[in-house]
């Protein structure tokens, strides 16, 4: 008896230490479906096949998806939705209800070895849930192991504001308000089940708030000399993304838990966005792409300079433009494909093609800041039954946004929706785009360099 359990023992360390020693370096892809074009599970499942992904990451259970996954050799993250993690955190039944109905009709055919609870659940406003997200991993994991799902990990992906300060990495540490409370009961969870800290990790919006600053080939992964040197650690970095890795990893280890493997849940680059947004094309998408596949898929693998030689599982984020993600222009242009279903740009996941072979890529026209004024118009597409209702949210909430275009305003003539809807756009913009304010408004307007004032009618305006 004591000799089959030290037996056991050996054997399940082997095993351990086995299993992530082979824990594969090709890189995956974030399925996203924000869009209302885009391809049908099966063929999207073909066009993943295509571009060499091993991996593929999905925000919900779509069992349309799971189901066209199944036979494929694609290893699959699926999530648990954030609403859910307060009811699961206290009901273990509720718990073995969402895996069984979830995951197990679909286990082991579709590879799925990656459950997420919730998604960058640390960056909205404070709340309870915050709080209840590691009991939640727990009841999922201990519903796991009860339906005997062996291979799969559990996690939850974080943004990199759960730091507070990233650099130089060797000050990397984890915001006050969720290190002790929730960032250290995670990863001893992490650490103990033996699973990966996923992390989202884009040095693009980092370089976009300061370009002036930080260089963008540093930031593409691009940069031939350049080199920055932690004074802390003495460790020397070659590029942004190393940097905000080595962040994170010198937080853990703060902390107390310098080992939790990480795991790059999501980055990317937006191949277009608005005239607002800075660097964001296909060059440049195309090149942070195709360099993060050449470091990862690197053979021995490089790791990073405070953790040289070790695998960085990555996803890159996102299979296709998605056309009803909110927020500024970049969101919604963060895909390797168009949603007809071809390349935004030549990529190959597996990181076998060679450079040479893909055709040459558009030159990068904004990767300087634009200096000026732009305004916030309605798009070319924009349905009009639509714009009433977006107008009059815009004007409700400034107080004078749209005195103008009232009868007796300098812009109230000539009287169409259209100019109306262009000046009230404009003028919420002008005031409340330093306050996050975005020209968005569900797909309706755009930025535009052309100033549409006319006559004594100013349009109020954003300044770059
Ligand atoms: C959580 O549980 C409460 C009480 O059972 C229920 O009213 C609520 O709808 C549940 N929330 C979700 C998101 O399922
Ligand atoms: C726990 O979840 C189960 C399954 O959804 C539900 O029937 C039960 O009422 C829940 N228990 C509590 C205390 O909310
Ligand atoms: C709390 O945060 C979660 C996760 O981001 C979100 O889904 C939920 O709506 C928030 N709840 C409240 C009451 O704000
Ligand atoms: C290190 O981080 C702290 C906050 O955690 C910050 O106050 C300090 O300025 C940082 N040090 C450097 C050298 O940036
Ligand atoms: C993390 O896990 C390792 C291996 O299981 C263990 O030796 C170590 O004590 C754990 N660290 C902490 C801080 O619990
Ligand atoms: C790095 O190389 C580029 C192009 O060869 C050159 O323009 C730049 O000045 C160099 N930078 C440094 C820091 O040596
Ligand atoms: C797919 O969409 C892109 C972007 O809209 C377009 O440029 C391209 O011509 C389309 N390709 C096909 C085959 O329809
Ligand atoms: C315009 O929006 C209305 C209201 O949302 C919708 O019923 C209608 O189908 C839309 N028209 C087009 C062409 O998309
Ligand atoms: C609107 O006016 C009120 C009273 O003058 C003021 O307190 C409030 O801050 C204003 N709101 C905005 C969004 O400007």
């Amino acid at each position: 008896m004591g000799c089959l359990s030290t037996l056991l023992v050996l054997f399940s360390l082997a095993f351990a230490s086995f299993s992530s020693a082979e824990i594969s370096s090709q890189v995956g892809i974030c399925y996203g479906q924000l869009g209302n074009n885009l391809p049908i599970p099966k063929n999207s499942v073909d066009l993943i096949k295509g571009l060499k992904a091993k991996r593929v990451k999905i925000y919900d259970t779509n069992p349309q998806i799971l189901e066209a996954l199944k036979g494929t050799n694609l290893q699959v993250s699926v999530m648990v939705p954030n609403e859910l993690i307060n009811n699961i955190s206290t009901n273990q039944t509720l718990a073995d209800q969402w895996v069984k109905n979830n995951v197990v009709p679909f286990y082991p055919h579709t590879m799925i070895r990656y459950l997420l609870v919730g998604n960058e659940i640390l960056s909205s406003p404070p709340n309870t849930t915050w709080f209840n997200l590691v009991p939640a991993i727990r009841k999922i994991r201990f519903s796991v192991k009860k339906f005997g799902l062996g291979k799969i990990k559990i996690g939850t992906p974080l943004a990199i504001d759960m730091l507070e300060s990233s650099f130089p990495p060797s000050n990397g540490t984890f915001r006050s308000d969720i290190s002790e409370k929730v960032m250290k009961p995670l990863l001893h969870f992490l650490n103990r089940t033996k699973s990966f800290f996923f992390i989202d990790v884009y040095p693009y919006f980092a370089w976009a708030a300061q370009p002036t600053v930080i260089n963008l080939d540093y930031a593409l992964l691009d940069s031939k000399n350049i080199t920055v040197s932690d004074p802390g650690s003495g460790l020397v970095y070659t590029n942004l993304l190393d940097q905000m890795i080595d962040a994170v990893y010198f937080a853990m280890k703060r902390v107390g838990y310098p080992d939790v493997r990480l795991f790059i849940a999501e980055t990317g680059w937006p191949n277009a966005g608005g005239m607002d947004q800075i660097g964001a094309n296909i060059y440049n998408a195309a090149t942070y792409n195709r360099n993060v596949i050449k470091k990862f898929t690197a053979k021995p693998p490089i790791g990073t300079p405070a953790k040289p030689g070790v695998v960085v599982p990555t996803l890159l984020f996102a299979l296709y433009n998605e056309n009803q993600k909110p927020g500024p222009g970049t969101e919604r242009h963060f895909g390797l494909l168009y949603p007809n279903g071809t390349n935004v740009y030549g990529i190959d996941l597996s990181g076998k093609t060679p450079e040479s072979e893909y055709k040459a890529l558009p030159r990068a026209r904004n990767n300087e800041p634009y200096k000026g004024k732009i305004w916030c118009v309605v798009g070319r597409n924009a349905n009009a039954s639509e714009l009433g209702g977006a107008m009059s949210y815009a004007c409700g909430q400034g107080n004078r946004t749209c005195d103008e275009i009232r009868p007796g305003g300098k812009c109230y003539n000539p009287n169409s929706l259209v100019s109306h809807a262009n000046y009230a756009f404009s003028s919420y913009w002008s005031q409340f785009k330093s306050s996050g304010g975005t020209c968005y408004f569900n797909g309706l307007t755009i930025p535009t360099k052309k100033d549409p004032s006319y006559g004594s009618c100013k349009f109020p305006s954003v300044t770059l």
